[in-house]
């Protein structure tokens, strides 16, 4: 009996420090999951021939349980959704690993230029950054509305 005794007593301690352990674990996992997602850089402005690929790449750090969306900027129409296109067959997202987000517009027609928003679903105020897509014609470049000096 005698040596049960102080094994008892430790076995009593570790349950007394328990819940502050527990407690502790919770307040770092919840640190961990506050932590807001943010945009790594720009998307930036871009050109690209008629008729082939455009991509514009959205940088993410800790997107943790948010989403990334693309939107025409224009009208706000919603391109793709996380991991799935929305919005017709030319558009598609890739993730290009870790974790850019690209959205890809294939044939590219004269009327894809402009802006285009990247969109993480934070509460309650969405995160957001565009960049836009200038469209080369037979060597004519299109510019992004409205007509900037240099066309
Ligand atoms: C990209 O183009 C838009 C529209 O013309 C313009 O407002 C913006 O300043 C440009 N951004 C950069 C980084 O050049």
């Amino acid at each position: 009996m005698k040596n049960i005794r102080p094994c008892f007593w430790s076995i009593l301690q570790a349950l007394a420090l328990l819940p502050t352990m527990a407690l502790k674990d919770s307040q770092m996992t919840t640190k961990r999951f506050s932590e807001e997602p943010e945009f790594e850089r720009p998307i930036g402005n871009h050109t690209f021939f008629l008729g082939r690929e455009a991509v514009l790449g959205c940088a993410v750090t800790n997107l943790a349980k948010h989403k990334v969306g693309w939107l025409r900027a224009e009208d706000q129409t919603v391109l793709t959704m996380h991991d799935r296109a929305v919005l017709g067959e030319r558009y598609s997202v890739s993730l290009d690993a870790p974790r850019t987000w690209q959205l890809r517009i294939r044939p590219l027609r004269a009327e894809d230029r402009g802006c285009y928003m990247c969109q993480i679903n934070t509460q309650p105020n969405m995160l957001m950054q565009s960049g836009c897509i200038d469209v080369y014609v037979f060597g004519k470049k299109f510019c992004v509305p409205p007509r900037s000096a240099s066309c």
